[in-house]
Parts: C-alpha cells; structure tokens; sequence
C-alpha cells in the first residue's frame, strides 16, 4: 500500500511509513520504553464464554480492547500538559456493551459484514437477491442484529521491538445474517508510539460483499465531559453522498462547497449543525459519507480539541468516511466513568466503502470473490499542541 509522505515531515512520516508497512522505525526507537501488551478477564456471556481485555500500553497511549466485538474499550491520550484522558466513550462492564451496544451506540465496535446502511437489507449479486434482516427503519444498519460487533474474536497477541497488538479473529459461516459466503476474517490492532493502527484482513469461499470498520467515538476532551461541537474538524474531501430520510444515499456524489457539509477547512462541528440544511435535518446532525480525495494511504480527517490541545489525524486507504456527530445519543447511556451521554458528546469517524453499494453502480465495489483479498488499513495517530 503506497504512502506518500511530503519531506517536510520527515521524522512524523517515518514513525507512520514505520507503522503502516509494519518495518521497524529507525527514528524515535531508542529513546522511547518498549511498549507493552497484558490482559484480564473483562467478564463472562450467559453462555459460559470468557470475554478478555488486552490493554496495550506504550509511552506515549495506552488502549483497551476486549474479544467480544474486538471493542475499543478506552484509549488514553495525552493532552498538552501530557495529562492522560479516555477519548472513547464507552462501558464500564460486558453487560453492558451486551445489553446497551446493538441496538444502540456501538461504541468502539468492528463493524461486519457491512458498515453502515444497505437499503432495505437487499443486494443482487451475480443474479442472486439477498435479504438481510432489518434493524433501522426498514434498512440493514452495520451487519445487522447479530453482526461482528456482538461477536467473541479469538485474540493473539503480537510483538516487535517498537510495537504491540492484537490479532483478532473471526470466521462468520456462510448465510450469517443472510450473507453469502463463509467470511475468515482478521482484525490486528497495533500500537506504537502515538498510532493506533487497525488492519483488516477477509477472504470468502462465495462471491459477497463486505465493508467492516471499527465504530469509536471520540471525545478528545475525555468521554463524559460534555458536548464534541467546538472540536475543529477538517476531512480531505470536496464531495459527499447526500441521503433520503432514512439515511439511505441518493447515489450523488455532491459538492460540499456552500454548504455546511464543506470541513476542507478546519471549522468547529457546532459551527454550521443546526443551519436547516436538509441533509442535516435527515440525520438530526451530521451523519453522512464523505468522498476522500484521491487513493492510496492518505491523510482522511483531522480533529482539533482547543482547550486540551489534543489531535486527532486519521489516515486510511478506503474510498470514504462516515462522520456522525453523535446526534442519536440522548442521555439515556451512562459511560465508561458514569457520566450521562447526550446528543454530540462524541463523534465517529468511520473509515469505509460508501454505505448502500451494492445497490449503486457508480460508487466503488464492495464484492469479494473466492481467491481475493479484502484488505485496508486505518491509522489513529494522537499528538497535542
Ligand atoms: C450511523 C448512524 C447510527 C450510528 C450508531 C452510524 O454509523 O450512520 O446513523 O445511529 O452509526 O448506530
């Protein structure tokens, strides 16, 4: 997967080429403490299955992750004053994420077979329809009731000198929530330094198609502290996928330009949310696909928090990201550290293929066939100011 660094960012881009080719980095490498990976019980499901916690810690972030829906648990960052924060919301405990999760939030969850809509939970492919069970106003929303994010992943740690992770894995039988083809599927978490990197991994034995993603959100003045509107947001993309009513894409590919959908500048979430923009009515917020400018390994999203300082720069390979600004969260969920979350107190930001493609011809493939490879990779990559 080429990366294309620009020279004046030399010792940042080598740490990133570091963590995206999975070589060793040179610079940085020995001042830093090895980082390090540990786990504990985080609970057991009615049917006897013990769920794990890995938290990976280096010196810079440390991450928790747990094998029931491979979630990202907490991740603390540092702000400017290296004072550490969860910038995740989440759950306290299992029963929770069992209980609250899907439907729900699903907060720091993989997302499978598909993330995000398929309208009407119906797909033709190679002459065959497919009916997907429906679980959000008449559509299929993230793989359906059942889907990876309720699942246990078998977890293997993974280490080298200068990074930790997990790999996760699952194999989803042919006909799981009505899709095609037994899905082998593998998530590796890494960390090193202040990435976190995610590579996914899947082959099928039947044609199908997939679009998995993990499904965080990010509070970078730490979950539970309130509202996510004055975080300054910038996506690379001059267009998005504008939606019906029920979320579904028209099939446009629309230009952002004059409108408040327009984030090629750094400008606040809150700024422009409640402007009666139709699109944002829809959704009661943001909640829409954006179309990455150009391919490759690339810079998607960067999110600014003033007060902490905190950053978050999302790098990734895949065509789009769903950025939902939290809108459907109404206080009836109380987080990792108890307190109450309310519209706009995190955001997502999903890297992913755009939603409903298999029912748009012009939007890039999600068809996986027997003998290739789904593959992408998204990094998180957290500094301060
Ligand atoms: C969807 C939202 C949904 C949220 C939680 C987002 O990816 O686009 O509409 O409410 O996930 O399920």
């Amino acid at each position: 997967m080429p990366l294309r660094p620009k020279k004046t960012l030399l010792i940042g881009v080598a740490a990133l080429a570091a963590l995206v080719t999975g070589t060793l980095p040179v610079v940085n490498a020995a001042a830093a403490p090895s980082p390090t990976i540990s786990k504990d019980p985080f609970g057991t499901l009615s049917d006897g299955t013990k769920v794990w916690r890995y938290t990976l810690t280096s010196s810079a972030i440390s991450v928790k992750i747990i094998t029931y829906g491979g979630i990202v648990q907490r991740l603390d960052a540092p702000d400017r004053h290296g004072h550490r924060t969860d910038v995740v919301l989440g759950f306290p405990k299992l029963d929770d994420y069992v209980a609250k999760n899907n439907p729900g939030p699903y907060f720091g969850a993989l997302i499978g077979r598909y993330g995000n809509r398929i309208a009407k939970g119906t797909f033709t492919l190679d002459g065959t329809t497919y009916h997907l069970p429906l679980n959000n106003n008449g559509n299929s929303l993230h793989g359906g009731p059942k889907g990876f994010d309720t699942k246990v992943w078998s977890a293997t740690p993974v280490k080298t000198k200068n990074a930790v992770g997990v790999r996760l894995d699952y194999t989803s039988p042919d006909g799981d929530m009505n899709y095609p083809g037994t899905l082998k599927t593998s998530v590796t978490y890494t960390l090193s330094g202040s990435s976190l990197r995610l590579d996914y991994h899947a082959t099928t034995d039947r044609a199908t198609v997939v679009n998995l993603t993990n499904h965080s959100y990010f509070n970078l003045a730490g979950e539970g502290s309130g509202g996510i509107y004055d975080h300054r947001l910038r996506l690379n993309a001059n267009r998005y996928t504008p939606v019906d009513s029920t979320l579904i894409p028209t099939g446009q590919l629309a230009p952002v330009a004059g409108t408040p959908m327009d984030f090629t500048k750094a400008t606040p979430i809150g700024a422009r949310i409640r402007d009666g923009f139709q699109q944002l009515a829809y959704g009661q917020g943001y909640d829409h696909n954006w179309v990455l400018n150009g391919s490759g390994f690339r810079l998607a999203a960067e999110v600014g928090e003033p007060t902490s300082g905190r950053v978050l720069k999302i790098y990734t390979d895949q065509p789009g990201i769903q950025f939902y600004s939290g809108n459907f969260l109404d206080g009836t969920l109380y987080g990792t550290s108890g307190r109450q979350y309310r519209q706009g107190d995190g955001f997502a930001l999903e890297t992913q293929h755009f939603p409903d493609s298999p029912n748009h011809s012009n939007f890039p493939s999600t068809v996986l066939r027997p003998g290739q490879t789904y593959r992408t990779s998204t990094v998180w990559s957290f500094s301060a100011h």
